[in-house]
């Protein structure tokens, strides 16, 4: 019997999971910080509504309909078109294997605020200690997949989504007390629309709107296919992108505050988690409690995102190879791990980097930022053009055209613009 959801509920909480992550917070209070704030939030939202939603529904309805793994799903359209399907699995896996990486990395600022080590980015990520925290991240994921769809996946979800929900809830209650709180509500929510003219602002909201609810790289695609026959693919697309949209801004409300409460450069990027953050945290009365709170919440919040991106390729390869589904994981987890240790060594004094830039980034620059729309392009263009969905078009409606026509103008105009260097992060 195939693997199926327990319930809708079942559906909807890995679904969430999947899309809340380590982008939700890290990755989205950088691009906003560097994005102007409050200015990036309506190119955001825009984008949010205007064209995830709708790839969301398409992609649960093509999952859905097809009840199979994505490179299968391209496989089914012709033998030719399965390495389009291998394309979008494997950028999947080489995204896996940096996000392990950075997973094992809060994981270690876990441990250490638990611990009361103070513990500084450059002296965590020059040891070998990010390569035994991704050793554990990896194993945490395997271990889980390998579980099955209902015992593994849907299992953690539901213990871990309602505590990472109440958790970042209590972390922006504690934020709202703090000096710098009304600073940061300006600074999030004074939007100033005269950026909507800058291509960079809106090629930067898209990207990360797209890497944020996981969607155009058939990760939604193989949860749907577990999926039942009566599930709201509109109500369950709108419901995930509110959750997602709503822990990201929440995120920025623990965020902001601390930083502006502190007099520190919100604009710092990627460090701003690693770096601007543990050290605020050692700095501020119950810091320590805090700091294990927002750690542990982004720890679990990327391991239910990992589940998701490891079941992309095992879905894959237990029906591509006839594989079990112990194999296909045992098999993924040790090629993803093998794919990630120059990532998990490249922060280090004489770390892997291609030039100056470390091997981590360099993937996430590739593969994270720029395949991204590539994948999304593959998605909306083989199932509407070459092999048109009936059930994705009944579904999504008058909405149909955003998928056959809009997103196919707009992401290759996206990878232009990125690879022009237009646009920002
Ligand atoms: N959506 C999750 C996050 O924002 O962290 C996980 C994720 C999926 C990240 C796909 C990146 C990605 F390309």
């Amino acid at each position: 019997m195939a693997e199926r959801w327990s319930s809708n509920l079942g559906f909807l909480l890995a679904s969430i999971g999947a899309a809340v992550g380590l982008g939700n917070i890290w990755r989205f209070s950088a691009v906003l910080g560097q994005n102007g704030g409050g200015a990036y939030l309506v190119p955001y939202l825009i984008a949010a509504f205007a064209f995830a939603v709708p790839l969301l529904v398409f992609e649960f309805a093509v999952g859905r309909a097809l009840r199979t793994d994505v490179v299968s799903a391209f496989r089914g359209v012709g033998v030719n078109y399965t390495a389009l399907g291998w394309v979008v699995a494997g950028s999947v896996l080489v995204i896996l294997s940096y996000y392990l990486v950075l997973t094992g990395w809060v994981l270690g600022f876990l441990v250490a605020t638990l611990l009361g080590v103070d513990l500084s980015f450059a002296g965590f990520t020059g040891t070998w200690w990010p390569v035994a925290a991704f050793v554990v991240t990896t194993v945490a994921t395997g271990g889980i997949v390998s579980l099955g769809v209902k015992e593994g996946i849907e299992r953690l979800v539901k213990v871990v989504l309602p505590v990472v929900f109440v958790v970042i809830a209590g972390l922006a209650v504690y934020a709202a007390t703090l000096p710098g709180f009304a600073d940061a509500l300006a600074f999030l929510f004074t939007p100033d629309l005269s950026v909507l003219a800058d291509p960079g602002v809106w090629s930067a909201a898209v990207g990360q709107v797209f890497f944020s609810l996981s969607v155009g790289q058939g990760i939604m695609l193989t949860y749907a296919a577990y999926m039942d026959e009566n599930t709201d693919l509109w109500r369950s697309a709108v419901v995930i992108t509110v959750a997602d949209v709503a822990i990201a801004i929440t995120a920025g409300l623990v965020i902001f505050p601390v930083v502006f409460t502190l007099g520190l450069a919100p604009t710092a990027g990627t460090e701003l988690a690693f770096t601007t953050l543990p050290r605020a945290f050692a700095s501020m009365p119950g810091g320590r409690a805090v700091g294990v709170a927002f750690f542990g919440l982004l720890f679990f919040a990327a391991l239910t995102s990992a589940v998701s991106l490891l079941e992309v390729g095992v879905a894959a390869a237990t029906r591509s190879f006839e594989w079990s589904r112990a194999k296909a994981t045992l098999a993924l987890t040790t090629g993803v791990f093998l794919l990630g240790v120059p990532s998990a060594l490249s922060y280090g004094p004489s770390g892997f980097a291609l030039g100056d830039v470390p091997f981590l980034d360099v993937l996430d620059e590739s593969v994270g930022t720029l395949a991204l729309p590539v994948t999304a392009f593959l998605i909306a263009v083989v199932f509407t053009w070459v092999a048109p969905n009936d059930t994705a078009e009944r579904e999504l409606g008058r909405a149909y055209p955003v998928v056959k026509y809009a997103l196919p103008v707009l992401l290759p105009v996206l990878v232009a613009l990125k690879v022009a260097g237009v646009a920002r992060p």
